[in-house]
């Protein structure tokens, strides 16, 4: 049976990636940073590794045919997503998914699209095989308002009426567990989009529908969002959500894909369906 290694299984989309592979014909192995950590009840086994700790990376790798990677956000991401390339070409596993994001190129703007088009030209120059997905900004992502909008009924941005086709991380979730396991993903890149291309305010507005409660979104200036995150963030964080924001709102994260029906076999999760899913998270 095909055994597979979910790296940041307690994390936002390993955890969904867990989640999708529950009840497959497969063998789970999460693999988690510290031992001890929160039950990961749907994996079959746990392997503990860190992305700084080579030799340990390859334990966890050991007897694997194929493996999801994610590395948190981070100054060190490129790096860290390399040395488990490395490890997992070493242990001769057969098929890697990497998490990457919409638009990565080498001399993008945003930090983060760099570091993740990093990785991906190592991967294609030295292996192993792997699929890239490249999501667009989470749904999940706007979790990080919901104590913003509970206290004061709103959430600022600096974006504009600028759209952008936000994916649900369930959605992350299945695309990965198909490329892991089923064949001919080698080598292909996927965008990973929600079905449609939405404003902030149209996002307030499903989460104003499923908490039954007014919800407002304001544009604001990239300093003013800047100052709400300081001290919360590191330097570099902050920096790079203000590039993040920047490029969403110049309108280059706003085109549709299917490749999230054509790999799951069901349509992508609109933000209505994030929103009700998630309304108790946004309700007072
Ligand atoms: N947010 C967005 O809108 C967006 C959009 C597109 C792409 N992305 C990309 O998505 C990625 C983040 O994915 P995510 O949200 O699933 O991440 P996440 O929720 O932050 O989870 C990170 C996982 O990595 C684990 N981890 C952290 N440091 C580790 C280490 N040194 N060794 C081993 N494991 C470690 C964490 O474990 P612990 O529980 O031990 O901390 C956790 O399970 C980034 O590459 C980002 O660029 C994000």
């Amino acid at each position: 049976m095909r055994r597979i290694l979910v790296t940041g299984a307690t994390g936002a989309t390993g955890g969904a990636v867990l989640q999708a592979l529950a009840g497959r014909d497969v063998t789970v192995r999460a693999m988690q940073r510290k031992a001890g950590e929160t039950a990961l009840a749907s994996a079959d086994e746990t392997a503990v590794a860190d992305f700084d700790d080579r030799a340990a990376l390859t334990a966890a790798l050991a007897d694997v045919d194929a493996a999801y990677l994610v590395t948190p956000s981070s100054e060190q991401a490129a790096q860290r997503q390399i040395r488990f390339l490395d490890a997992a070409r070493a242990a001769g596993v057969g098929q890697v998914a990497i998490l990457s994001q919409l638009a990565a190129t080498a001399d993008s703007p945003v930090r983060f699209l760099r570091w993740h088009a990093e990785v991906e030209r190592y991967a294609a120059e030295h292996g192993p095989a792997h699929t890239i997905l490249r999501p667009n900004l989470f749904l999940q992502g706007t979790l990080a308002f919901a104590g913003l909008i509970r206290a004061t009924g709103g959430f600022g941005a600096p974006i504009g009426d600028a759209t952008v086709s936000a994916v649900d991380v369930r959605d992350i979730g299945d695309a990965a567990a198909a490329v892991l396991t089923s064949d001919g993903h080698q080598g292909r890149t996927y965008d990973l989009t929600g079905p449609a291309a939405i404003t902030h305010a149209r996002l307030a507005e499903a989460i104003s529908a499923a908490t039954g409660r007014p919800v407002h979104f304001a544009d604001v200036s990239p300093d003013e969002f800047a100052a709400q995150l300081r001290g919360a963030l590191p330097d570099w964080q902050v920096d790079g959500l203000l590039e993040d924001y920047a490029h969403y709102r110049r309108g280059e994260a706003a085109a549709v894909s299917s490749a999230v029906p054509d790999l799951t076999g069901h349509p992508a999760r609109s933000v209505d369906e994030f929103a009700s899913a998630y309304a108790d998270a946004f309700r007072a």
